[in-house]
């Protein structure tokens, strides 16, 4: 039985796909509860069964709550995917503090909420995989994404420190996923505060690739699992740790943001928006002004 939180758009909802096709029994949380009921009839017709629940995960009673009625519906919890997380494009000296924190509320103290319930359970059922849903921002800063990319680093160090943990029961696993850009509608999603509209860098992934990585992780538990391309990264930082930082600092600046007008917006940092319930996030077709970095 496998939990996935952000099941409602991109890498989550592509997630319980994958997992209902092998048959999976799933609860799938996130604060909009209408793509994650379509998503319920999706895994259906692919040979799952899931449930929906309503949860904040930075809200640890309502994480709390996910995983008692997960446990009432189930009996029992196998994997639990922390995923939800949020995006804010702004400079650390603009943009709302509030905003900031918020990111890591969400991305950092959602895992940390999910992590320790999930753990609770595994250690009592004496066996369970956790995996974390990263990001290749784990390994290089980037400017703009601040608070997104600490707590990106952070959930890398989280996870590296329950695997310790649990050396004591080897049927407990902490896995991590390091995807690279992918296209769903987190850029859509993102807060914004740099006055123009963010998109993907270059290579985007699609978000079915991401979610077969999950998958695997999930059945045969690896440390760190990296999504094609995003393994060049932790090499290139230990390699070349200046030119990479440079590098990836002027890719941003480059690339990251379009020569359009965006309102300074929180995007889905406080309340979700209706906009981007699908997987996708039409980058893969977008023109993004161009192909390679
Ligand atoms: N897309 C990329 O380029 C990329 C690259 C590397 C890593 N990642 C990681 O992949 C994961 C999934 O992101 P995505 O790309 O699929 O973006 P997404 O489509 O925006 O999905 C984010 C999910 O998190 C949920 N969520 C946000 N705040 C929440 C909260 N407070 N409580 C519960 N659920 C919440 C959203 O649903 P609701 O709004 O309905 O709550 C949505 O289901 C994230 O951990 C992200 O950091 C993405």
């Amino acid at each position: 039985m496998v939990v996935i939180t952000g099941a409602s758009s991109g890498i989550g909802r592509a997630t319980a796909h994958r997992f209902a096709e092998t048959g999976a029994r799933l609860v799938l949380a996130a604060r909009r509860m209408k793509p994650l009921e379509a998503a319920v009839r999706e895994c259906a017709k692919l040979g799952g069964q899931a449930t929906a629940i309503q949860a904040d995960v930075a809200d640890p009673d309502s994480v709390e709550n996910l995983a008692r009625r997960a446990i009432e519906t189930y009996g029992r919890i196998d994997i639990w995917v922390n995923n939800a997380a949020v995006a804010l494009y702004a400079r650390i000296d603009e943009g709302p503090l509030e905003a900031h924190c918020r990111v890591i509320e969400t991305n950092l103290l959602g895992y940390l909420y999910g992590s320790r319930i999930a753990l609770r359970i595994f250690r009592q059922q004496g066996c369970g995989v956790l995996v974390n849903v990263c990001s290749a921002t784990a390994y290089v800063g980037q400017p703009y994404s601040s608070a997104y990319v600490a707590s990106k680093f952070a959930i890398r160090g989280l996870s590296e420190s329950i695997r310790q943990e649990v050396r004591d029961c080897p049927q407990i696993h902490v896995c991590t996923v390091m995807p690279g850009a992918t296209d769903t509608p987190f850029f859509q999603h993102a807060g914004n505060y740099m006055g123009r509209v963010a998109q993907p860098l270059h290579p985007i992934a699609d978000a079915r690739r991401v979610a077969k990585v999950i998958v695997a992780a999930a059945e045969r538990p690896q440390r760190t699992s990296f999504v094609d391309i995003a393994r060049v990264l932790p090499l290139l930082k230990a390699i070349a740790p200046g030119w990479i930082e440079a590098y990836v600092g002027n890719l941003v600046r480059k690339r990251q943001f379009r020569d359009e007008p965006a309102p300074a917006s929180p995007g889905n940092l406080f309340e979700p928006m209706a906009e981007g319930d699908d997987i996708s996030g039409g980058w893969r077709e977008a023109n993004t002004g161009y192909r390679r970095p």
